[in-house]
């Protein structure tokens, strides 16, 4: 039996306004994914997990939905395991489900010699976050797989990247709330329907501004397009003093924050060159303990993409 273990990244997504079109590959934590085969009569997929509850798991929900199309487009016949060693927290918008669907993408296309670009990794990787969140969204799959700072069109399927400025560090603090289960699903159901044009064009000016500041290398642009008069304040309800946090966020010398993916988490970029990522990292946590919030917190630079980390 041979076996192929590829690690992939965590991810922030939408930075503000770039909802299902931004996201950025951080260098931690990275999940690592293992998969085996062996010659087989017949299709059989068996899912494994470490470090975590298997029940109603939407890491290995979207391993299984990859390796199913996968093996299906490509008539694979044989007896596939696959397990996802997690350390990427589940269900706090961190990109772990997209880990684990790019992560078997990449392994799948490297074990049978598939020739996939890309763009064909993406495609598969989606079906596992469709069905951990019901959506089709490509933002948290393009960062985990490629890393850096991505921008995703969809139709056709296109990405384009840009590295980090020097110096660029992020921080992550996760409150310890209680969110509904399939959160992701619950928090794009609270999204408007529609919009107004005022706000459209608000958006657009915040996310030309993030894409100009990574362009120029400018942390300071970048986190001044941090923000999103649409999204955000539709789910900001969902984290509680988020206001209050980001503004200790930038009072102790971030350039930006914004809620990650679909939260609760919230990512600060900070100019290390600058500003004490610390020290961030300390002024969100302790407002947030100011309320009785307790947390989980890192701090971690955008890194790079999913890699074949052993093959045998
Ligand atoms: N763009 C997605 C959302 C990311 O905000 O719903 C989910 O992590």
């Amino acid at each position: 039996m041979r076996r192929v273990v590829v690690d992939a990244p965590a991810s922030s997504a939408n930075l503000g306004s770039g909802f299902d079109v931004f996201a950025i590959g951080l260098r931690d934590p990275r999940d690592s994914i293992e998969l085996r085969a062996s010659e087989s009569q017949e299709r059989i997929i068996s899912l494994n997990y470490t470090n975590g509850y298997a029940f109603l798991n939407s890491d290995i929900t979207a391993a299984g939905a990859v390796v199913k199309a996968v093996a299906k487009e490509f008539e694979i016949k044989s007896k596939i395991d696959v397990t996802v060693n997690n350390r990427i927290p589940i269900g706090v918008g961190l990109g772990s489900s997209a880990a684990s669907s790019v992560g078997v993408a990449v392994a799948m296309n490297r074990f049978f010699d598939l020739g996939l670009t890309e763009e064909r990794l993406l495609s598969y990787a989606v079906e596992g976050e469709f069905a951990a969140s019901g959506a089709r969204h490509y933002d948290n799959i393009a960062g985990s797989l490629q890393g850096g700072f991505r921008i995703v069109h969809q139709d056709p399927l296109k990405t384009v990247g840009f590295p980090p400025p020097n110096g660029m560090a992020i921080v992550v603090v996760t409150p310890g709330i209680e969110l509904p289960v399939r959160k992701t699903e619950y928090a794009r159901s609270l999204l408007p329907k529609n919009l107004e044009l005022g706000n459209l064009t608000k958006n657009i000016s915040l996310a030309s501004r993030v894409v100009a500041g990574f362009a120029k290398g400018d942390v300071a642009m970048i986190g001044s397009g941090l923000g999103d008069v649409v999204i955000e304040p539709a789910r900001k309800a969902m984290i509680p003093w988020f206001d209050e946090v980001k503004s200790s966020a930038l009072e102790a010398g971030a350039a930006g924050a914004f809620i990650s993916g679909a939260g609760p988490s919230l990512t600060a970029v900070v100019d290390s060159l600058l500003s004490e990522p610390r020290r961030v990292r300390k002024a969100m946590t302790e407002c947030f303990a100011k309320h009785g919030i307790l947390t989980k917190s890192f701090v971690t630079t955008v890194g790079g993409g999913a890699r074949i980390a052993t093959e045998q």
